[in-house]
């Protein structure tokens, strides 16, 4: 009826086929390893509600008024003292601008980056709103395979030089660098400094996206690329969803000075700002300083739930000669990969009537691809879930082989 009215833009929008499915595993029978959720009783409530009445108390009306675009000034020293002294990563006030989580960081940059037909590259597989974010600004991919050390930075060059032979224009590469969303790999720190030294060979952005920096489960951790790289290099986005709460829809974006102020102008018409209230809340979390004890606990716990989905699936998976998944050293996903002539799309419905449920691969393909993939999310159940759940999977690969 209003095929006429909405934009080009607008047509080639998808919902997002993760969302909707989540719809469908709402029913408490069904184990589902589907969305990217944390474990809910590890939310600190108490922590929160303290924190919302000292934030009332003493700056409850400046807190529901509105406040600049760039951030509320009290989070955004914290942020930058954190980064400091946690991070080693020295930033001016300039270089931060707080968002409404990193969904909205990956809106931003590709609203200020991408003219349509403009190419990203990307994993594959990758973030499904990542792809989707891109897409809505109507950029074209590039996809690169992954293996168990992230992006194959090998794969990049080759193309980088077609396509400047093309005259292609290429804005940036997105790169989930560690415990990547979907397949729970981590980029090596050779890859890292191999792919900054391309994108200064070939004068383009790295967009970092790093939800899942925090929760490491084994192994040392690796210098982030804004770490490593020169400041005009890349964009870094930060969020507190997966370290706090989802629902506080908090979030940052660490770059350049000029295009923080490019992205501040494109919030402007967006959001004006992200909910000061928020803002103001988190910044007192983060004044008590008991954030990292905090994460301290939830990596314990998705540990025993990680190592728990790792010999389950060693337990309950048929020997199949084409049949692997990965082993993250943190995050909160796994991702399998089934012999090729299963399709992980048509099984899901047996998975449901099976009362268990995952994401199918492909939706994290732009290419169509990866159809004989799934991801499995193992945060969020408990462990006598993942075991049961594992178990109700591995029988359905078994039958299905059969
Ligand atoms: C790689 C990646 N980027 C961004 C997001 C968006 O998260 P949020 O907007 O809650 O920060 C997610 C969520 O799962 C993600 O996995």
């Amino acid at each position: 009826m209003f095929e006429d009215k909405f934009s080009i833009r607008t047509k080639t929008m998808k919902r997002s086929a993760i969302r909707e499915l989540l719809k469908l595993v709402l029913n408490p029978e069904i184990i589902s390893f589907a969305g990217g959720m944390p474990d809910p009783s590890l939310f600190p409530i108490k922590l929160l509600g303290d924190a919302v009445k000292s934030v009332l108390e003493r700056e409850g009306k400046r807190a529901v008024q509105y406040g600049p675009t760039e951030g509320h000034q009290g989070l955004k020293e914290e942020l930058i003292k954190r980064l400091e002294t946690r991070r080693n990563i020295k930033i001016n006030e300039n270089e931060i601008l707080i968002t409404t989580a990193s969904q909205q960081g990956l809106d931003l940059v590709s609203k200020i980056f991408i003219d349509p037909e403009d190419i990203v590259i990307v994993g594959l597989p990758t973030y499904l709103g990542g792809l989707g974010a891109f897409h809505s600004y109507r950029a074209r991919f590039i996809g690169i395979p992954l293996d168990d050390n992230g992006m194959r930075v090998d794969l990049v060059e080759e193309k980088l030089r077609v396509l400047r032979r093309g005259q292609h224009r290429v804005k940036f590469i997105y790169v989930i660098p560690d415990f990547q969303n979907p397949a729970g790999v981590t980029l090596s720190i050779e890859r890292r400094k191999k792919i900054i030294a391309l994108a200064e060979k070939y004068n383009i952005l790295i967009l970092e996206d790093t939800p899942y920096r925090e929760l490491r489960y084994r192994g040392e951790s690796i210098p982030s690329l804004f770490a490593l790289a020169p400041r005009d290099r890349v964009v870094s986005l930060y969020t507190f969803s997966k370290v706090l709460f989802p629902g506080l829809r908090l979030g940052y974006i660490l770059g350049d000075k000029e295009i923080i102020n490019q992205l501040v102008i494109a919030k402007q018409s967006t959001d004006l700002c992200t909910p000061p209230f928020t803002q103001a809340i988190l910044c007192e979390i983060l004044k008590r300083d008991v954030i990292d004890e905090h994460i301290k606990k939830l990596v314990v716990r998705y540990r025993d739930k990680r190592e728990c989905m790792l010999n389950s699936l060693d337990k309950y998976m048929p020997e199949l000669p084409d049949l692997s998944w990965t082993k993250p050293d943190g995050g909160l996903f796994l991702w399998v990969t089934l012999p090729n002539y299963m399709n992980t799309e048509k099984l899901f419905s047996k998975a449901l009537e099976k009362k268990v449920a995952y994401v199918a691969g492909s939706y994290f393909y732009y290419n169509d691809s990866g159809k004989n993939t799934l991801r499995l999310n193992f945060s969020y159940p408990t462990l006598k879930l993942i075991i049961k759940g594992i178990q109700r999977l591995g029988g359905l690969i078994k039958e299905e082989a059969e």
